[in-house]
């Protein structure tokens, strides 16, 4: 999607001094039956600028798959549109030298709270019918942090969702209503093969919902 400059610019602004880089557009067409809001880009994405373009995507289109739909269908986004990194310093015992790697981590409450502009405004564009969140950052960002997806994996809700609010230092509910289904995050599995039949079951329920 092509946000205004404003809108970018002043998310750019809302982010300094925050372990941020590189910025990575959502994706897909206006309109559609599904938008999936992730937690935020990786090393991979934020190179090759398609959101979910690394093994976290490759799951992600499986899933697609299971619910009868392909990339081209859902448009995909964020809570965060940069890659949220840390600084680990570590001794290489070979050569007795000092390294330090930036890798890739779950984006703060703050970060999220930063770039809640520019998840309104796809919302608001995109329009979508059904949103699927995956994982407990796109699922908090929009319900609040009382929601856990253990407990709401493949729960269709329907009702307001947070958007940032008059003074632009929280949120306050929508006063249109949403259909939301809570899902894992498709990097899940890497962690908990255990997870790999349930995700397979919530996103049949989302071909299911789609085509009711
Ligand atoms: N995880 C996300 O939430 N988004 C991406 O683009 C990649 C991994």
């Amino acid at each position: 999607m092509d946000y205004p400059k404003e809108l970018v610019e002043h998310v750019r602004q809302r982010s300094t001094g925050m372990q941020l880089e590189g910025f990575v557009a959502g994706q897909g067409p206006l309109f559609p039956k599904l938008m999936i809001v992730g937690e935020a880009p990786g090393r991979n994405e934020i190179t090759t600028h398609i959101p979910f373009s690394g093994q976290a995507g490759v799951e992600l289109m499986k899933c697609l798959a299971l619910a009868g739909l392909t990339r081209e269908d859902v448009y995909i986004t964020s809570a965060v549109r940069s890659r949220p990194f840390s600084i680990k310093e570590r001794l290489n015992k070979r050569t007795g030298l000092l390294e330090t790697s930036t890798p890739n981590r779950t984006p703060s409450k703050k970060e999220v709270l930063a770039h809640a502009p520019i998840l309104d405004y796809e919302i608001f564009q995109v329009a979508p019918t059904l949103i699927a969140t995956v994982g407990n950052i796109g699922l908090q960002r929009l319900l609040g942090s009382g929601h856990l997806i253990t407990d709401e994996h493949g729960k269709l809700l329907v009702g307001p969702i947070q958007k940032l609010d008059a003074k632009e230092t929280g949120y306050q509910w929508t006063s249109q209503n949403y259909q939301v289904i809570p899902l894992f995050h498709p990097a899940a599995v890497f962690y908990n093969r255990k997870l790999e039949p349930v995700i397979q079951k919530d996103w049949q329920q989302v071909g299911q919902l789609l085509n009711n």
